[in-house]
């Protein structure tokens, strides 16, 4: 059996005012009717698959296990984090629960933010990672890169990618280049960007850890073993918690690591890294208009215009590369070339209180 890691715990500033800080994107349906946890939720189950394990924070709890459970899911296990550590300490956690419960199983760490459409082609995927998974290896999964992004991790395979029945050597793995660095990686045809979704034993994940990051060991331990089981939930202990390094899995582990491999993906993955993202995702017409809610478009090109509230008609007309969401409260009207900047207003708004 697999066993889905689901990390739950960000924030998703990029996508305000749909995504708050109190519910944010993965929780919000933003392409078709489920959110895009229940379709990672869902992704990660039938044949093969155990019971999800969910990292999350207090706040979302429950909106995890309503969520799950519109689906008839019940999660094996939900940890929460007393505050979020990034990715590293949230993942080595959920090893350490594993190798409690199932030791030594596999575990697939999955985003919760992300778009993967064709659930069979990602499975497939899966399988074809599972021998190296089973045989000591962290496998990574490869999308072919599109622009030289500077908020991805890359991935430089031993030789041209290709699709194979067999995971590739991975030469290293880049976290976040400069943009230099990311346009000679993409030009090289030897790169593929990380899609964020590890598959490994919870024993390789700990052993990973224990070379590479070997001061998270002591602290998460302490917090797993002293965790406070409340009805389903496992509240991680805060003391050892609040030692505990803010790290990315991929800074702390991938970076340093020499048991990569990589299988892969061309089936169709994005990162809703911002409302650009969401307007592609959506499915355009040919004018490269998208409207969802009571929105209408007159007259548009490349514009997204979306009303998340029932009482607020949104209309369009003669806009070019624009994206405008309206909520019950909040109003995004912004060039769609500036949407990454959402994050900056979303910051200015904090500070103004
Ligand atoms: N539980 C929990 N706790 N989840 C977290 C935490 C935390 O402290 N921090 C982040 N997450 C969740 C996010 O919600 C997201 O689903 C996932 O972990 C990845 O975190 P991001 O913060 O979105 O990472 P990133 O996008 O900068 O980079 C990662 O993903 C890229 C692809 O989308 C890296 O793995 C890159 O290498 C990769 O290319
Ligand atoms: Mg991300």
């Amino acid at each position: 059996m697999i066993n889905p890691v689901i990390l739950s715990g960000g924030s998703g500033t990029r996508l305000w005012p749909l995504s708050r800080k109190s519910y944010p994107k993965q929780f919000v349906p933003l392409i078709g009717d489920e959110s895009l946890f229940q379709a990672s939720a869902r992704r990660l189950s039938g044949n093969g698959f155990a019971p999800p394990l969910v990292l999350t924070n207090d706040a979302f709890r429950f909106v995890v296990i309503e969520q799950l459970a519109q689906l008839n899911m019940v999660p094996q296990g939900t940890l929460i984090e007393p505050e979020g550590r990034n990715t590293a300490p949230a993942i080595l956690s959920a090893a350490l629960w594993l190798q409690k419960t199932a030791p030594g199983s596999l575990m697939l760490i999955a985003p919760s933010d992300h778009v993967v459409p064709d659930a069979a082609a990602f499975h497939e995927a899966v399988e074809i990672g599972r021998i190296a998974a089973e045989a000591g290896k962290i496998v990574t999964f490869g999308i072919s890169p599109k622009h030289p992004e500077t908020g991805y991790g890359y991935l430089e395979l031993a030789e041209a990618p290709s699709e194979t029945i067999n995971p590739i050597d991975l030469v290293r793995f880049v976290e976040k280049p400069d943009s230099a660095r990311a346009e000679q990686m993409v030009a090289s045809g030897k790169h593929l960007w990380n899609a964020g979704i590890f598959l490994g034993s919870s024993t390789t994940i700990i052993a990973a850890f224990q070379k590479h990051a070997p001061d998270l060991m002591d602290p998460v331990e302490r917090a797993i073993n002293d965790a406070d089981e409340d009805l389903s939930f496992t509240r991680l202990a805060t003391a050892p918690w609040s030692e505990v390094r803010n790290v990315s899995i991929d800074y702390a582990v991938m970076e340093k690591s020499d048991n990569l491999v990589v299988v892969p993906f061309s089936a169709g993955w994005s990162d809703l890294g911002g409302w650009d993202a969401v307007l592609r995702e959506m499915g355009p017409d040919d004018r490269g208009v998208a409207t969802s809610g009571n929105a209408t478009a007159l007259d548009c090109t490349n514009t997204l215009l979306r009303s998340e509230d029932d009482r607020v008609e949104l209309v369009g007309i003669g806009l070019d590369n624009i994206i405008a969401v309206a909520t019950p409260d909040a109003v995004l009207v912004a060039d769609a070339s500036r949407a990454q900047d959402v994050k900056q207003a979303v910051d200015a708004l904090r500070e103004k209180g």
